[in-house]
């Protein structure tokens, strides 16, 4: 579908996002053909750069984020022909001059305005942006995570950027949801007849939710420590991970009906009691370790306060409310500085009802099925299997599908497919209101509970897999995180 022409505005554009995630994602949609020849990039950000040292901070701190062999310098030059920049205070709307002049007057045209700011300015740069005569009702708002901090904060994003904008003009990122295998995910349970009948809580155990990083906190302490990994990675991509895996057929893949069933998944979490937030949630902080045989420091010498008590671990045992899955427990885990660089969706089945082998019944592993998301993209469905031979000898194997083998098609980045989906006015992939602040409520009660106990996170070496706490936690239902069910190599 070709884009109508459009203007898109980043702000924060000379930050980090920009120029690691936006920029390179604009630059190879623009590579492939999909931008219109007019269409223009501006760059709103607080440093005062001429266009030249601009392109110099372009250079060094977004092309190396575009792939090497893509970086046809003729193609690079092309995109940075199209990108402009502005010094701006954008709390003042007297300093919008130089951004009303950088964009064409023409009403026809959508305009976006990127939002890769912190969230407290987000209200300030709508208003601004109503008060100045910017926003109109072609307009679209892209608004990045951290989507507030609470519930209540999160409301008044919603009230303050909705008094400028309609929530059809809003578009809130989860970047999970632009990768590959989450929207496999949808066509696998929808667009096949064989595993719907068995998605329900007569035939599944448990479903466990992985986001692992071998990465530290790095440069972003100062935003981090205020966040921690429930706040900025439990909220948003694993709950809306949850929400896919755990949906009822929408109606269509259309916005709404896809954001009204995750909303109904959202709102039948079980809500967490005393006891369930003492028991069913794991807190850790990294302490120095070996990542991939590399030492690394622990996360209060990364520039953390000595004292904080900022998590960057998180397990919780979450359960849905509902007839399809009263019962069947979802282990969310993420953590930063663990063993394993990996995101991944296990789905166990239950064990067998009865076995007419000879064999132990402990030798039959209950069938899995692993949709990994990164960092390969594909789907593994484990079953039993006869070994070849004269006796009646039954073997885990594995059926597997790499989607990179499968489809030998260039990728699209997460961002690249989302910034396609704004600029074709396509919101399935991005989080209602109601969504955000039907997450928020469920996790609140999390932060409250830690905020009155006051106690430390536990420890855990970097590059392990978390405080021994996060294994007590599923093991108390006779249960294993899926690497610690593996055979060791
Ligand atoms: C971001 C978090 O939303 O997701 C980061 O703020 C995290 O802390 C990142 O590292 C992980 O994304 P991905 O796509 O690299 O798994």
């Amino acid at each position: 579908m070709a884009l109508a022409d459009f203007d898109i505005v980043l702000f924060g554009g000379g930050g980090d996002l920009a120029m690691r995630k936006l920029l390179p994602a604009l630059f190879a949609r623009d590579r492939d053909g999909h931008l219109p020849p007019g269409a223009r990039i501006i760059c709103a950000g607080r440093h005062h750069w001429s266009r030249e040292e601009f392109l110099n901070v372009l250079e060094t701190n977004a092309r190396p984020h575009v792939a090497a062999a893509e970086t046809q310098p003729q193609r690079w030059q092309a995109f940075c022909e199209r990108v402009q920049y502005v010094a701006l205070d954008a709390t003042d709307p007297a300093a919008y001059e130089p951004l009303i002049q950088a964009m064409r007057p023409d009403s026809e045209l959508v305009r976006v305005f990127y939002m890769a700011t912190p969230p407290a300015l987000f209200s300030r740069i709508c208003h601004n942006l109503a008060d100045v005569g910017l926003a109109n009702e072609r307009s679209r708002v892209v608004l990045e995570k951290p989507l507030g901090r609470d519930l209540a904060s999160a409301r008044q994003i919603n009230a303050e950027v909705g008094k400028v904008f309609n929530e059809s003009q809003i578009y809130r990122i989860d970047h999970y949801l632009g990768k590959e295998t989450v929207q496999n995910l949808l066509a696998l349970r929808f667009g096949n007849v064989l595993f719907e009948p068995l998605w329900r809580r007569e035939f599944i155990s448990d479903v466990q939710i992985t986001i692992a990083e071998e990465l530290g906190v790095g440069n972003r302490i100062e935003y981090y420590d205020t966040a921690g990994a429930l706040r900025d990675m439990l909220q948003n991509h694993l709950l809306q991970l949850l929400c896919i895996v755990a949906m009822e057929p929408p109606l269509s893949v259309q916005a709404d009906p896809v954001r009204d069933e995750k909303l109904k998944v959202l709102r039948s979490l079980k809500r967490f009691n005393q006891t369930t937030l003492a028991q069913n949630i794991v807190r850790g902080q990294y302490r120095a370790g070996h990542v991939g045989g590399i030492a690394v420091p622990g996360y209060r010498q990364e520039g953390a306060p000595p004292d904080s008590r900022t998590e960057t671990f998180v397990a919780v045992k979450a359960e849905i409310d509902t007839w399809r899955w009263a019962g069947v427990p979802f282990y969310l885990r993420t953590g930063k500085r663990m063993a394993d660089q990996l995101a991944e969706i296990v789905v166990r089945f239950k064990a067998l009802p009865h076995s007419i082998f000879a064999q132990p019944s402990s030798t039959f592993q209950p069938n899995c099925l692993v949709i990994s998301l990164q960092p390969e993209e594909g789907l593994q469905l484990n079953l039993m299997a006869k070994t070849p031979g004269d006796r009646m000898r039954l073997k885990p194997v594995e059926l597997e599908l790499d989607f990179r083998e499968q489809f030998k098609m260039p990728r699209m980045e997460a961002y690249e497919r989302l910034l396609l989906d704004v600029l074709r006015g396509q919101l399935t992939l991005f989080m209602r209101s109601d969504e955000l602040e039907a997450a928020w409520e469920w996790v609140e009660p999390i932060l409250n509970y830690w905020e009155q106990e006051q106690t430390e996170p536990l420890p855990y070496s970097a590059g392990t897999w978390g405080p021994a706490a996060a294994s007590a936690l599923i093991g108390r239902d006779g249960l294993q995180w899926r690497e610690e069910a593996l055979p060791e190599m």
